[in-house]
Formats: structure tokens, sequence, C-alpha cells
């Protein structure tokens, strides 16, 4: 696949409004959320067949946990049913995944089903895809102002050698390419704990449809978007 225009390196995408596609069609929030993964699974093999660097979903956000146990439980299902039947075709494809968050709080089927998607894939070169899972922004700044100040009392750095590229590399994008896009769907105007400290410089594109309509014509169109803006980083 290609396209007649550059293409970010680093895409990270909020998937909202998978309950709002369900309740529209007189369905379970659960029925959305299948949905979701059907669609998560077609923009996974487009970016990839694109050939973008990097990709980084936005899964389950440390708050989801506050949702129903019916509604956390069958999110669960799905995560293990996307890698246990996925893990093949994106190894084939040579896609990388990783994992972004704290997998401690994950139950033990989880935790050891993405563990091994991990080490199964670390040595691929394709699309690098990151789920964000039990993630959030400002936790994932508490971790590493934590492990910075521990460096710190322990004489293995200087307060002067705490620069922009120390902190980025103790976040859990360490050697990731830089964010240039965040694209949310269904509406919402807000980054709600993604990726607060990558998104500096990213160009943002809130598009109307909910994540289980956003087809992949619509993924390539706003990838056009993203490429008509004038990036500027603060210069003239
Ligand atoms: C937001 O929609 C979506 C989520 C909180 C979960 C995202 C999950 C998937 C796309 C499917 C499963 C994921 C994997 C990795 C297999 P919402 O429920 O907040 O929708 P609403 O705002 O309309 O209620």
């Amino acid at each position: 696949m290609k396209v007649d225009f550059t293409l970010p390196k680093h895409i990270g995408i909020i998937m909202d409004g998978n309950g709002r596609w369900a309740k529209t069609r007189g369905k379970m929030r659960v029925f959305g959320h299948r949905a979701g993964m059907n669609r998560l699974k077609g923009i996974v093999k487009t970016a990839s067949d694109l050939g973008v660097s990097a990709l980084t979903l936005y899964a389950f956000s440390t708050e989801n946990w506050r949702r129903p146990k019916p509604e956390v439980d069958a999110l669960m299902s799905l995560l293990l049913e996307y890698f246990n039947n996925e893990i093949d075709e994106l190894h084939v494809n040579r896609v990388k995944i990783r994992h972004l968050g704290e997998l401690s709080g994950f139950p033990k089927n989880i935790s050891e089903v993405i563990s091994s998607a991990i080490e199964k894939t670390k040595a691929n070169t394709g699309l690098q895809l990151s789920i964000a899972l039990n993630y959030g922004s400002r936790l994932e700044i508490v971790s590493a102002v934590k492990s910075i100040a521990s460096d710190v009392k322990n004489n293995k750095i200087s307060i002067d050698e705490i620069d922009t590229e120390l902190i980025s590399n103790r976040l859990y994008t360490k050697d990731l390419p830089e964010l240039d896009l965040i694209i949310r769907t269904s509406g919402e105007q807000r980054l709600s704990n993604f990726l607060m400290y990558q998104a500096a410089y990213s160009e943002l594109v809130f598009v109307k449809e909910p994540w289980p309509d956003f087809s992949d014509d619509l993924f390539i169109q706003t990838l056009r978007e993203y490429s008509e803006r004038n990036r500027r980083f603060g210069g003239i």
C-alpha cells in the first residue's frame, strides 16, 4: 500500500466511542468493544502496510478499572482473544509489540499473554505496535521522576544532567520515534491522560466518527490532513 504524501512516523490513537456506537444500535457496550477490537485489527494492518514506524493505541487507562466489573472483564477477554488470535499474523508481518503502562495490575493470564507477545516479536523490524494498557500519563511521569530522584540520591547522576532527553528516556515510550500525530475518535477533544509529555509538538486530529466506524479510508484521510499541516516546533 502506498500514499503520495509524507506519513507521520509515530501515531497515537485514542480509540473512543465504542459504548456510544453500541448504544445507537440498541446493543450492550460490550458489543461496541468487540467491534472496536475488529477495527483495531484493521487499522494495525493498514498502518503496517503503509510502512508507519510506530503506532500507539490507548486500550485501557489507569482510570478504566472504575467501570462496572462485567465491562472490565469483557475488555480483558477481548484482550486475551486479540493476542491469542492475532499474534501469529502480527509476527509474520514483522510487527514488534510493546506495552506501555503497568502490567502488574493485570490478572496473570493477561500479563502472560502480553509478555509472551512482546518476547516473541522483540526482534521484528516492522511496525512498532505499542498497546497502552493500565496506562496513565501522570503515573508514567511519576515513575520517571522517582527513578531520576533515586539516581540523584545514589549519586549516579547530578541534578544538572536532568534534561528533556533524560526524562524521555525514563518514559515507557523510550526509544520510540517522536509522537507526530494523535487521533481521537468520537468527537471528544481532550487527551485523557494519554502521552501528555510526548504530545508536546504532536498534531492533534479529532474525528467525529466513533472508533468502530473509523474506516481505513478515514484513517488515510486523517494522515493526509496531518501531511498538510505546517509544523513549526516553536519556530517560524
Ligand atoms: C473507549 O470507548 C474504548 C475503550 C475504553 C476500550 C478500547 C478497547 C478496544 C478498542 C477493544 C479491545 C482492545 C484490545 C486491545 C483488543 P468507550 O467505551 O469509552 O466509549 P464511549 O465513550 O462511547 O462510552
